[in-house]
């Protein structure tokens, strides 16, 4: 909105304003954007040669108050919830294993994730995770923000609901900067997970667009990972270690 502005804000807002105009600039404290508000007593603009005294014209003044309205308008449209952004800031490489110790495996054909026992040799399916951590708007002490990617590829687990059901999928992500900075009302949402730990190194998934689904894995064996409710008879808590090599991203 700055930009498109033809007056300097800053330039305006050290002039002095004329009587009946005032000028406010404020930062939206939940879309990082700047919010101005110009308030006028009308009967004062009409007609009156005051406004052309300062170096704007009529015509960027009415631009820039028209815009203004605008803003105002979406602002409000939204209701009572603003939408929030989240910010990725850091990426850890993790191995997970669920809660009886058993390993996520990449099922190509069915492009599933399937929990299993590997013996010593077959250690090399094991999937390792990329874990991407975001900076949550209203952060809260029990709950961090992360999107999910299998190592290697660019495939990132995302939550789908179309109907009763939540449903876990991997998608393909070509540009991976396309995860940096998700809004909460985008449809990116289904890549964000809260990480809930209910110990060391003992955590829960739970879907940040659908909050009751959890990621989880069946009693049997080699079955896939998938969503549930926190009433049903699966595992839900995953055992989530960061490897050595967990610097924080360059950048
Ligand atoms: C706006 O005006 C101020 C004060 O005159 C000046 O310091 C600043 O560089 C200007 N900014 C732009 C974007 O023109
Ligand atoms: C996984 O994370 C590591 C460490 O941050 C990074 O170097 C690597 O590029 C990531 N790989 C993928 C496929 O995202
Ligand atoms: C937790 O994970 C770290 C590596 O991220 C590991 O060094 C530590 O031993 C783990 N602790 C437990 C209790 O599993």
């Amino acid at each position: 909105m700055e930009s498109e502005m033809k007056c300097n804000m800053s330039e305006m807002w050290s002039l002095k304003m004329p009587k009946g105009l005032d000028l406010e600039i404020t930062h939206h404290p939940l879309t990082m954007r700047s919010v101005v508000n110009l308030v006028i007593a009308m009967e004062r603009l009409k007609g009156s040669g005051s406004v052309r005294s300062t170096k704007c014209t009529d015509e960027n003044l009415l631009n820039f108050m028209m815009e203004s309205i605008v803003e105002e308008q979406t602002v409000f449209e939204r209701g009572s919830a603003p939408p929030l952004q989240f910010r990725r800031t850091d990426e850890y490489q993790c191995s997970v294993t669920d809660s009886k110790k058993r390993s996520l495996v990449l099922v190509q054909n069915s492009m599933e994730l399937h929990a299993m026992m590997l013996q010593g040799g077959a250690e090399n399916s094991k999937v390792y995770l990329n874990m991407s951590t975001y900076i949550h708007p209203a952060p809260s002490a029990e709950a961090r923000t992360v999107a999910l990617g299998i190592r290697g590829t660019n495939l990132y687990l995302s939550c789908h609901k179309d109907g009763p059901e939540a449903t876990l999928h991997l998608e393909a992500v070509e540009d991976k900067n396309s995860l940096l900075s998700i809004r909460s009302d985008s449809d990116m949402v289904r890549f964000l997970f809260y990480k809930q730990d209910t110990g060391v190194n003992i955590s829960t998934l739970v879907s940040v667009a659908f909050r009751d689904w959890y990621i989880s894995t069946a009693v049997d064996n080699n079955k896939p990972v998938e969503m549930c409710l926190e009433t049903a008879q699966r595992h839900r808590t995953f055992n989530i270690q960061h490897q050595s090599s967990n610097l924080p991203r360059a950048s």
